[in-house]
């Protein structure tokens, strides 16, 4: 079996040591010769290369060769995969995107409306940077990019990577939510086999079959619809945040019991009631900056301490999981089915064929082999159609510098719809991201 050189772009994210145990969990099925950090922020990075390395001397001693830096070539060159979680503007600039929104009384989150809008201009320049780098030293290694908003980065990268075929958009909810809906019915989430159709992060389950052949759709929402619906995995089962947003699955069903959504349809089907929830002083950045990256940065400050990883409170979660098993099945060619995003090109018949959608796939050494969909019901069409009207005007803004087009975008994400708030929390926003957004004529 051949053994991957890895690198993690964006290492000094809360995800990754989480990342870190699962390719622990995962080394017999996608072993490693060489495990190598790149961040921009060297000081972030240094404290979970600090921690991995005494984690790995404990429990990866096969992997004798860890290296962390902040020099691209040193990085990329050579590389078997590279994983990108990068965050530009980071936590900061995700807490002002949101309460921006906020302030003028529309969702403030990170990747649906006026903040995931900010979030993508913000992105697409170092997204388009970074392939640009990690293609100069390493011309065929797969890219696997969960970079946010993804359905924004994704649209951009296919315009300016069109014949690229081995960098690969990918986002975990849906296995998220497969989770919940595995220990609903009693199942291991590996054998679900899912259908699934949409936009990242705006999407809807269609059928959940088990490896057998048995149907267990309906079920399903039936018992969603009785005893409601909560997160499973490890990392957000005991968050508040995401225990509200998954009991808002029941409510969707109630509404519209034809499909199961993606938990993140919330935002735009009941904006007025999501955007009225929120503590502009406390919104999910603030919550992920005192929560999660507060807990992760003691942790490894802990470990280092120390000198040993034993006894910390480390867990595999089904994000770092998910990004390694895709990432065998391309590897080792063993066309396991997952949900990601490809170029539709007829996959959803009676959406734009340049669409970037989100549907299962065989994932092969030779990339990914989606599944045809066939036409899809008008409601489900006439939402995704304007939601990828205001993601195409988005990076269309990007490229051609448009104010204009940022305007028909939010004017068409159903979040915000009104003009007048358009325009105010267009102008907020490009005064808040000076520096990352290009100068808008
Ligand atoms: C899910 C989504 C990611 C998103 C994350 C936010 O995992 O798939 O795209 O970034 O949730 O979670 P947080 O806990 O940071 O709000
Ligand atoms: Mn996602």
């Amino acid at each position: 079996m051949k053994r991957q050189r890895l690198v993690i772009a964006g290492s000094g994210s809360t995800y990754t040591m989480g990342m870190m145990m699962s390719l622990i969990e995962e080394k017999e099925r996608f072993p490693l010769k060489e495990l190598v950090f790149y961040d921009i922020d060297a000081k972030r990075q240094e404290r979970t290369a600090k921690a991995t390395e005494i984690l790995f001397k404990e429990r990866y001693p096969e992997l004798t060769s860890f290296s962390y830096t902040t020099d691209k070539k040193e990085a990329f060159k050579d590389a078997d995969f590279v994983f990108v979680q990068i965050r530009t503007g980071g936590l900061a600039m995700r807490e002002q995107d949101e309460q921006i929104s906020l302030k003028h009384g529309v969702v403030g989150q990170e990747t649906c409306g006026p903040g995931g809008m900010a979030y993508g201009l913000r992105s697409i320049r170092d997204m388009i940077e970074l392939v640009k780098d990690i293609r100069r030293h390493s011309p065929n290694a797969w890219i696997l990019n969960y970079t946010n908003p993804a359905a924004i980065v994704a649209e951009a990268l296919k315009r300016e990577f069109p014949t690229d075929t081995r960098l690969l958009n990918i986002c975990d909810m849906p296995i998220a939510i497969m989770i919940s809906y595995a220990k609903i019915l009693g199942l291991d989430v590996w054998e679900l086999v899912p259908e699934y159709f949409g936009l990242n992060h705006f999407g809807w389950f269609t059928k959940i079959y088990d490896k057998s052949g048995t149907d267990h759709t309906e079920r399903l929402k039936q018992l969603i619809i009785h005893n409601g619906f909560k997160p499973e995995d490890k990392e957000i089962a005991n968050d508040k945040s995401w225990q509200e947003t998954f009991a808002m699955a029941r409510q969707m069903l109630i509404d519209f019991p034809e499909f199961l959504p993606n938990t993140y349809l919330q935002y735009y089907l009941y904006p007025d009631k999501m955007a009225a929830k929120e503590n502009p002083n406390r919104t999910r950045a603030r919550q992920v900056i005192e929560g999660r990256q507060k807990r992760i940065h003691d942790l490894c400050d802990e470990i280092i301490q120390n000198g040993t990883a034993a006894g910390a409170d480390l867990h595999v979660d089904i994000h770092g999981v998910f990004m390694i098993k895709a990432a065998e099945s391309l590897a080792y060619n063993l066309s396991k089915r997952f949900i990601v995003m490809v170029e539709n090109r007829g996959i959803i018949s009676n959406l734009p064929a340049d669409a970037m959608v989100e549907v299962p796939a065989l994932l092969t050494s030779n990339g990914a082999q989606p599944f045809v969909v066939g036409a899809i019901p008008t409601f489900y069409k006439g939402l995704l159609e304007s939601q990828f009207a205001y993601e195409k005007l988005v990076v269309d803004a990007y490229f051609e510098k448009s104010y204009q087009k940022l305007l028909q975008a939010l004017t068409l994400n159903r979040t915000v719809i009104n003009v007048s708030t358009a325009k105010a929390v267009l102008d907020d926003l490009i005064a808040a991201n000076k520096e990352y957004w290009p100068d808008l004529k």
